[in-house]
């Protein structure tokens, strides 16, 4: 009774931690990779979830995806996104997930990351990815988003593997807490 009384003690304490600061989930996803580690992301840190996504749809053809994406990153074009929550503002925490595009973040959350939103917030990305690693998605992160407290100890891990994500974003929170 004692062991139980004291973990509900301790779980109220985490939830008043995480509380604290009002934490928002972006992301990006073509293929529901990113949208699932982001849902356990946004479910276990009680985030708010938004979900970028393009003014022009990217073809859905694999080959045509990557041409396109290869041609945006080589001449600097950020595709246009629908608007983010009118309220984001309120955010100190956001969360930023993205499928890993050529070593790096994903053109649509390029154009999020470059909007100036974010100025002033703690910026916390996160990737999944065919193979390759994060790569430089979280070093570039901190490019992209001028005037962001960027973390770049992000969390990357395989296609739909979303193993640790939600211990990592929880320990994320605890420590900006601190
Ligand atoms: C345009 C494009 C470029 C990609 N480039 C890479 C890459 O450089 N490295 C890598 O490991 N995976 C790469 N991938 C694979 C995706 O990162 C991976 O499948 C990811 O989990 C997809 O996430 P999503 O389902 O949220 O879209 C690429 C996929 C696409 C469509």
């Amino acid at each position: 009774m004692k062991k139980l009384l004291t973990a509900i003690l301790m779980g109220s304490a985490m939830m008043a931690t995480t509380a604290e600061a009002k934490t928002l989930v972006a992301y990006f996803t073509l293929t529901g990779n990113t949208e699932k580690a982001a849902k356990i992301v946004a479910e276990e840190t009680g985030a708010d979830l938004y979900k970028i996504e393009l003014v022009t749809p990217y073809p859905s053809e694999y080959k045509e995806q990557t041409k396109l994406a290869k041609k945006e990153l080589a001449d600097g074009t950020l595709p246009p996104i629908k608007p983010w929550p009118e309220n984001i503002g309120e955010y100190d925490v956001v969360f930023v997930g993205s499928p890993v595009w050529w070593g790096t973040m994903a053109t649509p959350v390029r154009t999020f990351l470059a909007s100036g939103v974010l100025k002033g917030k703690t910026v916390i990305p996160f990737v999944t990815h065919g193979g390759g690693g994060a790569d430089n998605s979280f070093t570039d992160t901190a490019k992209l988003c001028e005037g962001c407290n960027v973390i770049t100890d992000g969390w990357s891990n395989y296609s739909s593997i979303t193993f640790g994500v939600g211990r990592w974003a929880k320990n994320n929170l605890e420590k900006i807490a601190k």
